[in-house]
Formats: structure tokens, sequence, C-alpha cells
């Protein structure tokens, strides 16, 4: 370990993962422990936050030193620690605010917090993992990304589609932990999307990869589903229309006593989905002038949407981004990358830090100087 190297020890629990991490420099993620809870949670459906209280307090010790084990550091090399304070569930969050601010105090380090959604849009600045050779590197077997081999790796200013199980934001990174919003959506998430009519089809929870899976099968032209526009607001997005669309669909076929072929209910509903995220993204980079295209959150690990986004980018003459599948969905590493970037601004909380369920993006609330 250099002298100089800024080492985050990283914690996250504010939905069904409780994960830790040490990510070095911002970029370099030294470990990546994720404990999750989906196993236990698809038996009800969805979230049951209680339990997933309950869980993140049995789990979180044990994740934390094995993400210092695997990192094979102690806490006298931690820099400062990072956790994620909001939004997400209230109960999940305090388990991991109250876990971070034990240890900073009593290792006499820093604690900055960060918001959920800055650490997925952070997901697309790792660019290497031990034993796993380009991550970050825009592979996952497309091979025709415009990223050049041995790019240093994504840096402000760029556009970003943040699609996830409670988000769907697309927004301007002017620079670390500066965001402008520009759209988002005026109901679900795409996620909760997914999530919904994956349950509708009796496809189960998660939704994403499900529907993601099925569709692989399908074919994206059977039905057509409508493609919503918000009046007036060119970068947002509903998704509503398009569910109920879904369930019509489903219920008319019941009431007439006809079979749903669900790879073409999967494919052409994830086609409508994909249509509007990769539509604007495309439009925000072209008319406010960006380069760069990023996309992160849960749904960011879509195959459909990473190959009509990298297609479009490709037309577009644009630099297409995007996070391995693991850094996708919830984990602490996006919250060790966010974290540096706060650290060096100078962000620090003080050890009356507290969950905010409903943090927005870009609000700093009680940071101590
Ligand atoms: O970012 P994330 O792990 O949690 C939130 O912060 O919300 O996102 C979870 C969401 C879920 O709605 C899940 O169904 C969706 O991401 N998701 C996917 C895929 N993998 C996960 N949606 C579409 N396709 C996927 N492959
Ligand atoms: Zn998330």
């Amino acid at each position: 370990m250099e002298a100089k190297d800024i080492l985050i020890l990283a914690i996250e629990s504010s939905c069904d993962e409780t994960a830790a991490s040490v990510v070095r420099n911002g970029r370099e993620v030294l470990s990546n422990v994720i404990a999750s809870q989906i196993v236990l949670h698809t038996q009800f459906g969805g979230v049951v936050p209680e339990i997933a209280s309950r869980k993140h307090i049995e789990k979180i010790n044990q994740v934390i030193t094995c993400a210092l084990e695997e990192a094979k550091v102690d806490l006298d090399d931690i820099t400062a620690v990072a956790v994620t304070y909001g939004p997400g569930l209230v109960g999940a969050l305090l388990v991991g605010v109250a876990e971070a601010k034990a240890i900073a105090y009593g290792a006499g380090k820093p604690l900055v917090g960060v918001h959920h959604i800055e650490g997925h849009v952070a997901a697309n600045f790792i660019t290497s993992y031990p034993g796993r050779a380009d991550s970050g590197m825009c592979k996952e077997g497309l091979g025709t990304l415009s990223r050049l081999p041995g790019q240093a790796g994504l840096e402000p200013p760029f556009v970003c589609l943040i699609v996830s199980g409670g988000h769907t934001h697309l927004v301007i990174v002017k620079d670390y932990g500066e965001f402008e919003i520009i759209g988002r959506t005026r109901d679900d998430a795409a996620g909760e999307a997914f999530d919904k009519v994956a349950r509708a089809v009796g496809l189960g929870y998660p939704g994403g990869p499900k529907i993601d899976q099925a569709a692989q099968k399908g074919n994206p032209h059977a039905i057509e589903f409508p493609r919503a526009r918000v009046e007036g607001a060119p970068y947002d997005f509903s998704f509503s229309g398009l569910k109920s669309a879904v369930l019509n669909h489903i219920n008319h076929a019941k009431m007439t006593g006809q079979e749903i072929c669900v790879p073409d209910l999967a494919a052409s509903f994830q086609k409508a989905v994909v249509e509007a995220l990769v539509s604007r993204g495309i439009q925000a980079a072209r008319e406010y002038g960006y380069k760069k295209l990023a996309i992160a959150g849960g749904v960011a690990s879509n195959s459909a949407l990473r190959a009509a986004m990298a297609e479009a980018c490709r037309e577009n003459r644009l630099e297409f981004y995007y996070p391995e599948t693991i850094f996708c969905t919830d984990n602490a590493a996006m919250i060790g990358a966010a974290g540096y970037y706060e650290y060096l601004r100078g962000t620090r909380h003080g050890w009356d830090l507290n969950a905010v369920p409903d943090l927005k993006l870009g609000e700093r609330i009680k940071e101590k100087v």
C-alpha cells in the first residue's frame, strides 16, 4: 500500500443487500462483499422492510470483517469510512449508518455519508477489480463498444441514465458529486415496472433478470405496447401506462381463453422500456452537447438495454459506459468510489449523521466542517 493511497471502507445497507468494500483511490476495488437477502424476500414477492433490517444487523459485522480480510488491510490502513445514508428503507439504512459511525468513531477516522444514487453513478468509475480482468471496461460480450482499450476510465462531465428498482433519473454529471437532474419518472421506476410485469406473468421476484432471460426466447415485435411521452417534459419517463397495457393484455387473454406467450410478452414489454430509455439518453447527450453517456443501477445490467444503448451510441458517435453486472445492483464498491470523491471534495459528516429515507440527489445535509 502506498502512503499516499486513499483507502475507503464503504458500507451499503439501503435495501436488501448487506455490503462492504474497500476501494483504493476511488477506482480500484480491493474487496467487494455482498450478503444478499433476495432468497429470503422472494417468498413474500418483494422486500419486507422489518426482515431486511433484522438481517442487516445479523450480517453486517461479518461482511465488514470479510471485506477488510479480502482487501488484506486493517482499520488502521483505512483513510475514511463511507456509508449510504439515503435514500432507501429507513430501518435498513440505520443499520449501516450506526455501524459506520461506530467504526469511524472507534478507529478515529472521518465519516463520509454517501447518496445511494451517487453511488450507482460512481460504479462507472471503477476500473479494476482483482480476479476480474478488465472489469468495468465495457466487456460483457458486446465486444464492439466505443470505449478504447486502455482508456483510463470515465471522468465527468457526462450524461448518466440511472435506472434501478426505486429510481429512474436522467442526469448530467457536471463534476464528481455535482448533478443536474434533467429527467425523472412520473410514476413507476423502470425496475419497478420490470418487477410488476414479471409478477403478473408469474415469473417471480426480482423480475428484471427473469424478464431479461425470458425475452431472449421471445419476439420483441409480437405485441405492440404503447410508448408514453410526458407532455412538455421530453426527458421525463412514465411507465405506468405501459404496465397497465401489459396487465390489460394478460386479462384479455385470460378472459378469451387465449394462452399467453411469456417470452413474447417479456420481449415486447422490454423493447418498449428500452426504447424509452435509449431515446431520451441519446437525445439528452446530443442536445446538451456531451460526448459520453453512462448507465447505472440494477436495470443497467439488462442485456437488451446494453445492446441497444451501445448501438445508439455508436451511431451517434458517443462513448458508452456501463458498470460490470456485479456493480450495477446494490453493492458497497460503488459507495466507496463515490465516497472517495466526496472525501476529496471535503465532505465530512458528524456523529449525528442519520438515515434519510427520501434523500434528494445533490442535497447536502448536516456536514461538519
Ligand atoms: O439498483 P438496484 O439493485 O436496487 C435499487 O436501488 O433499486 O436495482 C434493482 C432493480 C430491480 O427492480 C430489478 O428487477 C432490476 O433492478 N434488475 C433488472 C435486471 N437486473 C436487475 N431489470 C432488468 N433487467 C435486468 N437484467
Ligand atoms: Zn440501488
